[in-house]
Protein backbone atom coordinates (compact mmCIF):
# COMPACT_ATOMS: atom_id res chain seq x y z
CA UNK A 1 0.00 0.00 0.00
CA UNK A 2 1.35 3.51 -1.20
CA UNK A 3 1.97 5.52 1.95
CA UNK A 4 0.06 8.74 2.11
CA UNK A 5 0.18 11.84 4.37
CA UNK A 6 -2.40 12.45 7.26
CA UNK A 7 -3.29 15.30 9.00
CA UNK A 8 -1.87 14.75 12.71
CA UNK A 9 -5.10 15.07 14.71
CA UNK A 10 -8.95 15.49 14.98
CA UNK A 11 -7.77 19.16 15.22
CA UNK A 12 -5.84 18.86 12.01
CA UNK A 13 -8.98 18.23 9.85
CA UNK A 14 -10.95 20.99 11.55
CA UNK A 15 -7.61 23.13 11.34
CA UNK A 16 -6.59 22.41 7.43
CA UNK A 17 -10.27 23.27 6.52
CA UNK A 18 -11.40 25.94 8.22
CA UNK A 19 -7.60 27.29 6.69
CA UNK A 20 -9.17 26.42 3.82
CA UNK A 21 -12.17 28.19 3.53
CA UNK A 22 -11.56 30.95 5.50
CA UNK A 23 -9.93 33.99 3.40
CA UNK A 24 -11.01 36.30 0.46
CA UNK A 25 -14.28 34.53 0.64
CA UNK A 26 -15.44 35.83 3.96
CA UNK A 27 -13.70 39.03 4.41
CA UNK A 28 -13.69 40.38 0.56
CA UNK A 29 -16.07 38.51 -1.30
CA UNK A 30 -18.91 38.17 1.44
CA UNK A 31 -19.62 41.98 1.59
CA UNK A 32 -19.25 42.54 -1.70
CA UNK A 33 -21.93 39.55 -2.48
CA UNK A 34 -24.28 40.81 0.11
CA UNK A 35 -23.73 44.44 -0.28
CA UNK A 36 -24.61 43.87 -4.00
CA UNK A 37 -27.67 41.25 -3.51
CA UNK A 38 -29.96 43.19 -0.64
CA UNK A 39 -27.95 42.59 2.67
CA UNK A 40 -30.50 41.16 4.57
CA UNK A 41 -32.21 38.84 1.95
CA UNK A 42 -28.56 37.84 0.91
CA UNK A 43 -27.37 36.93 4.63
CA UNK A 44 -30.87 34.68 5.69
CA UNK A 45 -30.45 32.84 2.15
CA UNK A 46 -26.54 32.24 2.59
CA UNK A 47 -27.00 30.95 5.96
CA UNK A 48 -29.75 28.77 5.38
CA UNK A 49 -27.94 27.15 2.21
CA UNK A 50 -24.05 27.14 4.26
CA UNK A 51 -25.94 24.99 6.90
CA UNK A 52 -28.14 22.70 5.20
CA UNK A 53 -26.41 22.54 1.53
CA UNK A 54 -22.86 23.23 2.53
CA UNK A 55 -22.56 21.12 5.63
CA UNK A 56 -23.93 17.28 3.83
CA UNK A 57 -21.88 18.61 0.66
CA UNK A 58 -18.45 19.48 3.08
CA UNK A 59 -19.29 15.69 4.30
CA UNK A 60 -19.94 14.36 1.10
CA UNK A 61 -16.52 15.57 0.05
CA UNK A 62 -14.88 14.25 3.25
CA UNK A 63 -16.78 10.96 2.29
CA UNK A 64 -15.00 10.37 -1.21
CA UNK A 65 -11.27 11.84 -0.40
CA UNK A 66 -11.45 9.27 2.98
CA UNK A 67 -12.84 6.41 1.17
CA UNK A 68 -10.63 6.28 -1.63
CA UNK A 69 -7.56 7.60 -0.14
CA UNK A 70 -6.82 9.90 -3.69
CA UNK A 71 -7.18 12.97 -5.62
CA UNK A 72 -10.44 14.10 -7.01
CA UNK A 73 -10.05 12.69 -10.53
CA UNK A 74 -8.31 9.27 -8.88
CA UNK A 75 -11.22 9.11 -6.25
CA UNK A 76 -14.18 9.00 -8.29
CA UNK A 77 -12.13 5.97 -10.76
CA UNK A 78 -11.76 4.50 -7.61
CA UNK A 79 -14.93 4.54 -6.20
CA UNK A 80 -17.65 4.47 -9.40
CA UNK A 81 -15.78 1.15 -10.91
CA UNK A 82 -13.93 1.13 -14.22
CA UNK A 83 -15.25 2.77 -17.86
CA UNK A 84 -17.71 5.21 -16.85
CA UNK A 85 -17.82 9.02 -16.86
CA UNK A 86 -17.55 9.99 -13.20
CA UNK A 87 -14.27 11.16 -13.14
CA UNK A 88 -14.92 13.63 -15.51
CA UNK A 89 -16.44 15.56 -12.15
CA UNK A 90 -12.71 14.95 -10.28
CA UNK A 91 -11.38 16.32 -14.09
CA UNK A 92 -13.85 19.80 -13.38
CA UNK A 93 -12.97 20.05 -10.38
CA UNK A 94 -9.48 20.50 -10.94
CA UNK A 95 -10.00 22.70 -14.04
CA UNK A 96 -12.12 24.97 -11.30
CA UNK A 97 -9.95 24.87 -8.53
CA UNK A 98 -7.14 26.15 -11.43
CA UNK A 99 -9.84 28.91 -12.74
CA UNK A 100 -10.48 30.15 -8.42
CA UNK A 101 -7.01 30.26 -8.60
CA UNK A 102 -6.30 32.22 -10.95
CA UNK A 103 -8.20 35.32 -9.91
CA UNK A 104 -7.91 34.78 -6.38
CA UNK A 105 -4.37 35.07 -6.45
CA UNK A 106 -5.30 38.77 -8.12
CA UNK A 107 -6.89 39.87 -4.82
CA UNK A 108 -4.23 37.83 -2.44
CA UNK A 109 -1.99 39.95 -4.21
CA UNK A 110 -3.57 43.45 -3.43
CA UNK A 111 -3.95 41.77 0.30
CA UNK A 112 -0.14 41.46 -0.19
CA UNK A 113 0.23 45.45 -1.29
CA UNK A 114 -2.28 46.69 1.31
CA UNK A 115 0.32 45.29 3.83
CA UNK A 116 2.78 46.85 2.60
CA UNK A 117 0.80 49.86 2.68
CA UNK A 118 -0.21 49.31 6.33
CA UNK A 119 3.70 49.44 7.44
CA UNK A 120 4.55 52.48 5.48
CA UNK A 121 1.50 54.29 7.17
CA UNK A 122 0.07 55.07 3.73
CA UNK A 123 -3.68 55.45 5.03
CA UNK A 124 -2.71 57.73 7.79
CA UNK A 125 -4.66 60.99 8.19
CA UNK A 126 -6.28 60.26 4.40
CA UNK A 127 -9.80 60.88 3.42
CA UNK A 128 -12.20 58.69 1.80
CA UNK A 129 -11.62 60.45 -1.74
CA UNK A 130 -7.86 59.75 -1.30
CA UNK A 131 -8.31 56.04 0.01
CA UNK A 132 -10.52 55.35 -3.49
CA UNK A 133 -7.87 56.94 -5.39
CA UNK A 134 -5.40 54.37 -3.56
CA UNK A 135 -7.61 51.66 -4.08
CA UNK A 136 -7.57 52.80 -7.99
CA UNK A 137 -3.71 53.35 -7.93
CA UNK A 138 -3.00 50.04 -6.70
CA UNK A 139 -5.12 48.27 -9.15
CA UNK A 140 -4.47 50.19 -11.98
CA UNK A 141 -0.44 50.32 -11.50
CA UNK A 142 1.56 48.61 -14.18
CA UNK A 143 3.48 46.13 -12.27
CA UNK A 144 2.97 46.44 -8.61
CA UNK A 145 -0.52 44.14 -8.63
CA UNK A 146 1.53 41.91 -10.65
CA UNK A 147 4.57 41.18 -8.31
CA UNK A 148 2.72 41.08 -5.32
CA UNK A 149 0.19 37.96 -7.27
CA UNK A 150 3.61 36.45 -8.43
CA UNK A 151 5.17 36.86 -4.78
CA UNK A 152 1.56 35.48 -3.31
CA UNK A 153 1.75 32.44 -5.87
CA UNK A 154 5.57 31.63 -5.66
CA UNK A 155 4.98 31.59 -1.39
CA UNK A 156 1.69 29.28 -2.29
CA UNK A 157 3.94 27.29 -4.12
CA UNK A 158 6.40 26.69 -2.06
CA UNK A 159 4.67 25.26 1.05
CA UNK A 160 2.88 23.06 -1.29
CA UNK A 161 6.16 21.47 -2.92
CA UNK A 162 7.24 20.76 0.83
CA UNK A 163 3.79 18.82 1.72
CA UNK A 164 0.06 18.99 2.75
CA UNK A 165 0.70 18.64 6.74
CA UNK A 166 3.70 20.24 7.54
CA UNK A 167 2.68 23.79 5.21
CA UNK A 168 -1.14 23.33 6.09
CA UNK A 169 -1.62 22.42 9.73
CA UNK A 170 0.95 25.10 11.10
CA UNK A 171 -0.32 28.00 9.31
CA UNK A 172 -3.78 27.44 10.14
CA UNK A 173 -2.92 26.87 14.01
CA UNK A 174 -1.58 30.08 15.37
CA UNK A 175 -3.77 32.14 12.29
CA UNK A 176 -7.37 31.27 13.14
CA UNK A 177 -8.12 32.18 16.64
CA UNK A 178 -5.75 35.46 16.72
CA UNK A 179 -8.14 36.34 12.84
CA UNK A 180 -11.10 35.70 15.44
CA UNK A 181 -9.90 38.20 18.09
CA UNK A 182 -9.01 41.15 15.84
CA UNK A 183 -12.41 40.74 14.67
CA UNK A 184 -14.14 40.31 17.34
CA UNK A 185 -12.03 43.69 18.15
CA UNK A 186 -12.83 45.55 14.69
CA UNK A 187 -16.76 44.74 15.02
CA UNK A 188 -17.10 45.97 18.76
CA UNK A 189 -15.42 49.68 16.91
CA UNK A 190 -17.46 49.38 13.89
CA UNK A 191 -20.59 49.34 16.33
CA UNK A 192 -19.82 52.46 17.64
CA UNK A 193 -19.63 54.19 14.90
CA UNK A 194 -22.91 57.03 13.58
CA UNK A 195 -24.03 54.61 11.19
CA UNK A 196 -23.90 51.80 13.01
CA UNK A 197 -27.57 51.77 13.10
CA UNK A 198 -27.98 51.91 9.12
CA UNK A 199 -25.05 49.29 8.44
CA UNK A 200 -26.79 46.47 10.55
CA UNK A 201 -30.35 47.26 9.51
CA UNK A 202 -29.18 46.70 6.07
CA UNK A 203 -27.43 43.57 7.11
CA UNK A 204 -29.84 42.37 8.91
CA UNK A 205 -33.16 42.90 8.04
CA UNK A 206 -34.19 40.48 5.27
CA UNK A 207 -36.84 42.68 2.75
CA UNK A 208 -38.13 39.00 1.09
CA UNK A 209 -38.85 40.86 -1.51
CA UNK A 210 -35.26 41.25 -2.90
CA UNK A 211 -35.26 37.53 -3.11
CA UNK A 212 -34.76 36.52 -6.29
CA UNK A 213 -33.21 33.62 -8.50
CA UNK A 214 -30.32 35.96 -8.87
CA UNK A 215 -29.76 36.68 -4.95
CA UNK A 216 -30.32 32.80 -4.37
CA UNK A 217 -27.76 31.59 -7.23
CA UNK A 218 -25.23 33.99 -5.67
CA UNK A 219 -26.02 33.25 -2.44
CA UNK A 220 -25.53 29.70 -3.26
CA UNK A 221 -22.27 30.47 -5.14
CA UNK A 222 -21.02 32.40 -2.59
CA UNK A 223 -21.73 29.53 0.11
CA UNK A 224 -19.74 26.96 -1.65
CA UNK A 225 -17.45 29.01 -2.67
CA UNK A 226 -16.37 30.17 1.12
CA UNK A 227 -16.86 26.59 2.50
CA UNK A 228 -14.45 25.71 -0.62
CA UNK A 229 -17.03 23.17 -1.52
CA UNK A 230 -17.94 21.65 -4.65
CA UNK A 231 -14.86 21.07 -6.81
CA UNK A 232 -12.99 18.77 -4.49
CA UNK A 233 -10.51 20.96 -2.58
CA UNK A 234 -12.35 18.64 0.32
CA UNK A 235 -12.00 15.02 -1.45
CA UNK A 236 -8.47 16.13 -1.58
CA UNK A 237 -8.59 17.07 2.46
CA UNK A 238 -10.61 14.27 2.57
CA UNK A 239 -8.48 11.91 1.55
CA UNK A 240 -5.71 13.06 4.40
CA UNK A 241 -8.14 12.39 7.14
CA UNK A 242 -7.64 8.90 9.20
CA UNK A 243 -10.27 6.77 9.77
CA UNK A 244 -10.67 7.86 13.73
CA UNK A 245 -11.44 11.39 12.88
CA UNK A 246 -14.99 12.25 13.28
CA UNK A 247 -15.84 13.94 9.71
CA UNK A 248 -19.54 15.02 10.69
CA UNK A 249 -18.88 17.35 13.85
CA UNK A 250 -15.37 18.59 12.26
CA UNK A 251 -18.14 19.53 8.96
CA UNK A 252 -20.13 21.05 10.68
CA UNK A 253 -17.58 22.98 12.93
CA UNK A 254 -16.11 24.54 10.11
CA UNK A 255 -19.26 25.12 9.02
CA UNK A 256 -19.85 27.16 12.04
CA UNK A 257 -16.69 29.00 11.98
CA UNK A 258 -16.59 30.19 8.78
CA UNK A 259 -20.18 31.42 8.85
CA UNK A 260 -19.08 33.34 11.97
CA UNK A 261 -16.43 34.86 10.63
CA UNK A 262 -18.58 35.88 7.12
CA UNK A 263 -21.33 37.56 9.33
CA UNK A 264 -18.67 39.26 11.63
CA UNK A 265 -16.62 41.04 8.57
CA UNK A 266 -20.34 42.27 7.55
CA UNK A 267 -21.06 43.74 11.24
CA UNK A 268 -17.30 45.21 10.60
CA UNK A 269 -18.11 46.75 6.60
CA UNK A 270 -21.84 47.19 7.08
CA UNK A 271 -21.93 50.41 9.57
CA UNK A 272 -18.82 51.52 8.50
CA UNK A 273 -19.49 51.66 4.87
CA UNK A 274 -22.96 53.75 5.89
CA UNK A 275 -20.71 56.20 8.08
CA UNK A 276 -18.03 56.99 5.69
CA UNK A 277 -20.36 57.06 2.64
CA UNK A 278 -19.61 54.48 1.03
CA UNK A 279 -21.85 52.17 -1.62
CA UNK A 280 -22.48 48.70 -0.41
CA UNK A 281 -22.68 47.74 -3.90
CA UNK A 282 -19.51 49.29 -4.44
CA UNK A 283 -17.99 45.47 -5.67
CA UNK A 284 -14.49 44.98 -5.52
CA UNK A 285 -13.71 47.85 -3.84
CA UNK A 286 -16.04 47.52 -0.82
CA UNK A 287 -13.51 46.03 1.66
CA UNK A 288 -10.18 47.60 0.40
CA UNK A 289 -11.80 51.38 1.04
CA UNK A 290 -14.20 50.81 4.19
CA UNK A 291 -11.18 48.49 6.27
CA UNK A 292 -8.59 51.36 5.69
CA UNK A 293 -11.25 54.04 6.93
CA UNK A 294 -12.45 52.00 9.78
CA UNK A 295 -8.47 51.84 10.56
CA UNK A 296 -7.89 55.69 10.45
CA UNK A 297 -10.82 56.15 13.01
CA UNK A 298 -9.53 53.64 15.57
CA UNK A 299 -7.27 54.44 18.66
CA UNK A 300 -3.83 52.30 17.65
CA UNK A 301 -5.46 52.15 14.12
CA UNK A 302 -2.44 51.51 12.24
CA UNK A 303 -1.40 48.56 14.34
CA UNK A 304 -4.32 46.76 14.09
CA UNK A 305 -4.56 47.57 10.48
CA UNK A 306 -1.06 46.20 10.38
CA UNK A 307 -1.81 42.85 12.34
CA UNK A 308 -5.05 42.80 10.30
CA UNK A 309 -3.60 42.57 6.86
CA UNK A 310 -1.40 40.15 8.18
CA UNK A 311 -3.92 38.07 9.12
CA UNK A 312 -5.69 38.20 5.95
CA UNK A 313 -2.63 36.97 4.33
CA UNK A 314 -1.51 34.14 6.25
CA UNK A 315 -5.85 33.24 5.59
CA UNK A 316 -5.71 34.12 2.17
CA UNK A 317 -2.62 31.96 1.87
CA UNK A 318 -4.10 28.65 3.37
CA UNK A 319 -6.61 29.21 0.92
CA UNK A 320 -4.58 29.06 -1.77
CA UNK A 321 -2.34 26.07 -0.67
CA UNK A 322 -6.01 24.12 -0.80
CA UNK A 323 -6.26 25.49 -4.18
CA UNK A 324 -2.63 24.23 -5.60
CA UNK A 325 -2.98 21.36 -3.37
CA UNK A 326 -5.88 20.16 -5.76
CA UNK A 327 -3.61 20.18 -9.00
CA UNK A 328 -0.93 18.99 -7.23
CA UNK A 329 -2.44 15.90 -6.04
CA UNK A 330 -3.74 15.24 -8.77
CA UNK A 331 -0.56 15.88 -11.12
CA UNK A 332 1.27 13.83 -8.91
CA UNK A 333 -1.37 10.45 -8.43
CA UNK A 334 -2.67 10.82 -11.98
CA UNK A 335 0.37 11.82 -13.94
CA UNK A 336 3.07 10.88 -11.66
CA UNK A 337 5.07 14.56 -10.88
CA UNK A 338 6.99 14.69 -7.95
CA UNK A 339 5.54 17.11 -5.86
CA UNK A 340 7.86 20.30 -6.33
CA UNK A 341 7.61 19.95 -9.83
CA UNK A 342 3.81 19.79 -10.05
CA UNK A 343 3.78 22.84 -7.46
CA UNK A 344 6.50 24.92 -10.02
CA UNK A 345 4.18 23.93 -13.06
CA UNK A 346 0.34 24.47 -11.03
CA UNK A 347 1.42 27.85 -9.95
CA UNK A 348 2.91 29.02 -13.62
CA UNK A 349 0.25 27.63 -15.33
CA UNK A 350 -2.04 29.81 -12.88
CA UNK A 351 0.04 32.78 -13.43
CA UNK A 352 -1.18 33.23 -17.02
CA UNK A 353 -4.07 33.26 -16.68
CA UNK A 354 -4.27 35.07 -12.94
CA UNK A 355 -2.34 37.93 -14.66
CA UNK A 356 -4.42 37.92 -17.45
CA UNK A 357 -7.30 38.19 -14.92
CA UNK A 358 -4.98 41.14 -13.34
CA UNK A 359 -4.68 43.36 -16.32
CA UNK A 360 -8.22 42.79 -16.82
CA UNK A 361 -9.14 44.95 -13.71
CA UNK A 362 -7.38 47.91 -14.65
CA UNK A 363 -9.68 50.95 -16.19
CA UNK A 364 -10.40 50.58 -19.93
CA UNK A 365 -8.59 47.62 -19.96
CA UNK A 366 -9.55 45.89 -23.47
CA UNK A 367 -9.54 42.57 -21.78
CA UNK A 368 -13.12 41.95 -21.78
CA UNK A 369 -15.34 38.69 -22.48
CA UNK A 370 -18.69 39.09 -23.14
CA UNK A 371 -18.55 42.65 -21.68
CA UNK A 372 -17.03 40.96 -18.49
CA UNK A 373 -13.21 41.88 -17.08
CA UNK A 374 -11.38 38.27 -17.44
CA UNK A 375 -11.37 38.66 -13.67
CA UNK A 376 -15.12 39.02 -12.95
CA UNK A 377 -15.39 35.82 -15.41
CA UNK A 378 -13.59 33.62 -13.82
CA UNK A 379 -15.16 34.85 -10.57
CA UNK A 380 -18.71 34.12 -12.53
CA UNK A 381 -18.40 30.79 -13.74
CA UNK A 382 -16.82 29.07 -11.12
CA UNK A 383 -19.38 30.42 -8.42
CA UNK A 384 -22.51 30.06 -10.56
CA UNK A 385 -21.60 27.31 -12.94
CA UNK A 386 -18.59 25.16 -11.75
CA UNK A 387 -19.26 24.84 -8.08
CA UNK A 388 -23.17 24.60 -8.39
CA UNK A 389 -22.85 21.35 -11.16
CA UNK A 390 -19.96 20.04 -9.01
CA UNK A 391 -21.74 20.38 -5.80
CA UNK A 392 -24.76 18.54 -7.45
CA UNK A 393 -22.84 15.59 -8.81
CA UNK A 394 -20.78 14.87 -5.84
CA UNK A 395 -23.99 14.94 -3.73
CA UNK A 396 -25.46 12.86 -6.24
CA UNK A 397 -22.66 10.22 -6.06
CA UNK A 398 -22.49 10.04 -2.68
CA UNK A 399 -26.27 9.58 -2.10
CA UNK A 400 -27.21 7.75 -5.11
CA UNK A 401 -24.13 5.68 -7.03
CA UNK A 402 -22.23 4.91 -4.08
CA UNK A 403 -23.49 2.35 -1.89
CA UNK A 404 -25.48 3.27 1.55
CA UNK A 405 -23.65 0.78 4.04
CA UNK A 406 -20.20 1.96 2.46
CA UNK A 407 -21.36 5.53 3.29
CA UNK A 408 -23.14 4.72 6.46
CA UNK A 409 -19.72 3.17 7.40
CA UNK A 410 -17.91 6.08 6.49
CA UNK A 411 -20.22 8.42 8.34
CA UNK A 412 -20.29 6.20 11.69
CA UNK A 413 -16.23 5.11 11.46
CA UNK A 414 -17.52 1.34 10.87
CA UNK A 415 -20.28 1.58 13.40
CA UNK A 416 -18.32 3.46 16.28
CA UNK A 417 -20.74 6.32 16.24
CA UNK A 418 -23.79 6.94 17.03
CA UNK A 419 -26.17 6.92 13.55
CA UNK A 420 -28.80 8.79 14.49
CA UNK A 421 -27.57 12.52 12.99
CA UNK A 422 -25.62 10.82 10.18
CA UNK A 423 -29.31 8.81 8.73
CA UNK A 424 -30.43 12.33 8.73
CA UNK A 425 -27.28 13.68 6.98
CA UNK A 426 -27.58 11.01 4.54
CA UNK A 427 -31.13 11.82 3.63
CA UNK A 428 -29.78 15.28 3.18
CA UNK A 429 -27.41 14.60 0.84
CA UNK A 430 -30.02 11.95 -0.84
CA UNK A 431 -32.89 14.07 -1.23
CA UNK A 432 -32.58 17.87 -0.02
CA UNK A 433 -28.94 19.02 -1.47
CA UNK A 434 -29.72 17.84 -5.11
CA UNK A 435 -33.12 19.34 -5.17
CA UNK A 436 -32.04 22.66 -3.56
CA UNK A 437 -28.70 22.98 -5.66
CA UNK A 438 -30.86 22.07 -8.89
CA UNK A 439 -33.98 24.59 -8.18
CA UNK A 440 -31.78 27.32 -7.25
CA UNK A 441 -30.04 26.81 -10.56
CA UNK A 442 -33.11 26.83 -12.91
CA UNK A 443 -34.24 29.89 -10.86
CA UNK A 444 -31.41 32.36 -11.86
CA UNK A 445 -31.73 30.84 -15.78
CA UNK A 446 -35.52 31.73 -15.80
CA UNK A 447 -35.69 35.81 -15.15
N1 LIG B 1 -12.94 29.24 0.71
C1 LIG B 1 -11.95 30.19 0.31
C2 LIG B 1 -12.34 31.55 0.81
O1 LIG B 1 -13.46 31.70 1.34
O2 LIG B 1 -11.57 32.47 0.68
C3 LIG B 1 -11.75 30.19 -1.20
C4 LIG B 1 -11.58 28.81 -1.76
C5 LIG B 1 -10.55 28.01 -1.31
C6 LIG B 1 -12.50 28.33 -2.66
C7 LIG B 1 -10.41 26.72 -1.78
C8 LIG B 1 -12.37 27.04 -3.14
C9 LIG B 1 -11.32 26.25 -2.68
F1 LIG B 1 -11.19 25.06 -3.14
Amino acid sequence: MKQRENFSSKLGIIVATAGSALGLGNIYRFPCEAGANGGGAFLIVYLIVALLVGTPLMISEFIIGRRSKSNPIGAFRILSGKHNAWPVVGYLGVLCAFLILAFYTTVAGWTLGYLGKSIAGHFTGQDLGQIQQQFTDFTNHPWWPLVCQVIFLALTAFVVARGVKDGIERFSKILMPLLLVIMVVLCINSLTLSGAADGLRFFFHPDFSKITGRVLISALGQSFFSLSIGMGALITYGSYISRKDNMTSSAISVVLADSLVAVLAGIIIFPAAFTFGIQPEAGASLAFTTLPMVFQQMTGGYFFCLIFFLLLVIATLTSTISLLEVIVAAMTEEFKFTRPKAAVIGALGTAVIGILATISFRTGSPLHINGQTVFDLLDHVTALYFMPIGGLLIVLFVGWKMKRTDVLDELTNGGTLRQGIRMAIHYLIRYLCPVAIIVIFISQLVR
